[in-house]
């Protein structure tokens, strides 16, 4: 007597097949629309380091600010500060209708080996790059050296 485990396994394999065209539009799956605002860089005192400052709001899906690019810096670093502390990032993780901010005191872009000494009135050119929406490029003004707007947070 012959067992029919070739016909179960058809069965099984077709279930399968089936399930993974099934609507599994979660909302992780959602396309992020990412806004930046209020960018802006203090003069720095030196040439050697500078720091940059911003807010990334989103009304989509999650998104990650992967690097940042300019032509002030080859070198610029995603840093956070905890406790007083500075330490670099990889990656800032930009939450589902969420914001990712940027702010003296706390998170911050830190340019090194700068190409020139940015002065009070000019406008520094970046490029931030996400996971998902790609290259965002934004205009970020240099402030005075002690420029520290309150967000009323
Ligand atoms: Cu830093």
């Amino acid at each position: 007597m012959r067992r029919p485990v070739g016909t179960a396994v058809v069965i099984a394999a077709a279930l399968t097949l089936a399930g993974c065209g099934a609507d599994s539009s979660a909302n992780t799956s959602a396309k992020p629309e990412l806004k930046v605002t209020g960018a802006y860089m203090p003069a720095p005192i030196m040439d050697t380091m500078a720091a940059g400052f911003f807010t990334v709001t989103n009304s989509g899906g999650a998104d990650t600010l992967t690097s940042v690019t300019s032509d002030l810096s080859d070198d610029v670093t995603l840093h956070s500060t905890q406790g007083g502390a500075m330490n670099e990032e990889k990656s800032f993780a930009i939450p589902a209708d969420g914001t990712l901010a940027f702010a003296s005191g706390g998170n911050h872009l830190m340019f090194e080996k700068l190409t020139h000494k940015p002065q009070e009135g000019e406008k520094v050119s970046l490029e931030l790059h996400f996971a998902k929406t790609g290259t965002v490029k934004i205009s970020m003004p240099v402030k005075s050296a002690t420029y520290n707007p309150k967000t009323g947070h």
